[in-house]
């Protein structure tokens, strides 16, 4: 370079350092001063020795090899591993893992411009993680109230996958209102305990042991999940809880293996349970007539349709999809006769088995469902060899419990309500636009 041209760039920068800057991040992207940044706060979690990610990527020399598949993973959302539509249905969501569009931009430039390291001294300090054997909501919550462990199982080294089922005593002889639970598996076997889901099992009238609200659900890598305030979510007095845990074997044997469920409880029982005007339940939205009116053609595409409406208003706190191998897209609407206008909630056009998320919304942005809506839940299955999923696509398939048979369901968190709480929700509700739009309007 010459002196006059490099007096000449010298001047620019000087001029302008802002600008450059501001540039330079969005286009010129290094692992130290962005890239780090992004991979600590959204993937390192699972992607550190000892956790579920395939491998490790705590440092430039462990991102650098993966950052043309990082590349392609993030941008097409795969990563990390929440499947959840960005312009479609409520985006408040608790605990939401996607990244933004700025993040995904600034990793794909990154990489477009060959993963430069820049300049060392622009690296974040590193993040500490909770171990992998204490409890993710305890930082914010203390200790757990209350403990229900899995009985004791044998995880294999290697192997197919493994379905274990046991009942347990829940272990609590007065009704409780939830105020949080999560599932832990064990840390020896984090890598290997897919799922863990666990629901009630009460007596009935004449006796007989059945099946009760559900407890919790955990894929690898989820948290915890709070109950609104003021909402009460029950673990009935006396009751037993069925386990429906999915081991597979990852190369590590783990003898004995427990699956523990921590719950934090509400202080305010009494009034919670007294209070039936505002119980919350999370139960299974069937989104066909029945659980066994439908079969998927080999190699055929199929989708299945539920209504559902309350005689009483409602809020919808949390939606979960609920398929098995074939399922691709789910979504939940409703359907509000007086005006005959339908309204998506949520949807997940890219839904895989692999991932299973409770989407919570934000306090606040919860739908309020009027009495005679109708919820509408469609999902879509795809049988052909395009679905990476599916085992084999020469198959008909029909519902039924194993991971090879379908399931058409959503798990969804309602809040049962009178006219009076529905009445005081949109009050707060309206308020809150009108505070929104005045301070809007101040700004401009
Ligand atoms: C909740 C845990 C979790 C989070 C968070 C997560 N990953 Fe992953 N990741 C996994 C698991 C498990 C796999 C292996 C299964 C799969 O490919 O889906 C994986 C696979 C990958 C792969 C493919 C590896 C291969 O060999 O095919 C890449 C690349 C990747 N992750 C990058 C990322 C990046 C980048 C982030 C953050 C932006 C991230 N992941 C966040 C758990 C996670």
């Amino acid at each position: 370079m010459t002196y006059q041209k490099a007096l000449k760039t010298l001047l620019v920068v000087a001029a302008f350092p802002a600008i450059s800057n501001a540039q330079d991040a969005a286009t010129h992207p290094t692992y130290a001063k962005e890239v780090s940044r992004i991979i600590q706060d959204n993937c390192q979690v699972c992607h550190q020795p000892g956790s579920v990610g395939p491998m490790s990527l705590m440092n430039y020399e462990e991102v650098r090899p993966w950052a043309p598949l990082i590349s392609m993973r993030v941008s097409n959302r795969e990563m990390p591993p929440y499947h959840y539509d960005t312009d479609a249905g409520i985006q408040e969501l608790q605990n939401d893992w996607r990244l933004s569009q700025a993040d995904i931009d600034t990793i794909v430039n990154w990489v477009n411009a060959g993963s430069p390291m820049g300049n060392p001294e622009d690296l974040p300090q590193p993040k500490m993680f909770p171990a992998v054997d204490e409890w993710r909501l305890a930082g914010e919550l203390g200790q757990p109230d209350h403990i229900i462990k899995s009985e004791a199982w044998d995880v294999p080294a290697n192997g197919q996958d493994l379905w274990w089922k046991p009942i347990v005593d829940a272990g609590i002889d007065e009704s409780r209102c939830i105020k949080a639970v999560e599932t832990r598996p064990s840390a020896a076997a984090i890598g290997s305990t897919h799922h863990a889901n666990s629901h009630f099992k009460v007596l009935d009238a004449s006796g007989n042991w059945v099946n009760g609200d559900r407890l919790s659900e955990f894929a690898i890598g989820k948290l915890g999940e709070k109950v609104p305030k003021g909402a009460c979510r029950k673990v009935p007095a006396n009751s037993k809880v069925e386990w429906e845990i999915h081991y597979y074997p990852n190369g590590i044997a783990v003898p004995n293996d427990q699956v523990s469920i921590g719950i934090w409880y509400y202080d305010e029982e009494d009034d919670f349970v007294e209070e039936e005007s505002y119980r919350q339940d999370l139960r299974a939205y069937f989104l066909t007539a029945s659980t066994d009116d439908y079969m998927i053609a080999p190699h055929g595409k199929l989708m299945t349709q539920g209504f559902q409406s309350f005689d009483h208003p409602v809020r919808i706190d949390s939606w979960q999809p609920h398929m098995h191998l074939r399922g691709v897209a789910m979504s939940l609407e409703v359907f509000y006769p007086e005006t005959g206008r339908t309204e998506v909630l949520s949807q997940a056009s890219n839904w895989t088995s692999a991932w299973n998320h409770s989407h919570t919304y934000q306090e606040g942005f919860q739908p309020l469902i009027p009495a005679g809506a109708t919820l509408i839940m469609t999902a879509w299955y795809d049988n052909t060899a395009d679905n990476p999923m599916n085992p084999d696509p020469d198959q008909w398939v029909g519902s039924g419990q194993r991971t090879t048979d379908e399931m058409s369901h959503a798990w969804i968190a309602v809040s049962h309500l009178d006219e009076e709480a529905y009445q005081a929700l949109l009050s707060e509700r309206k308020e809150r636009e009108k505070s929104s739009v005045a301070s809007v309007d101040g700004a401009n």
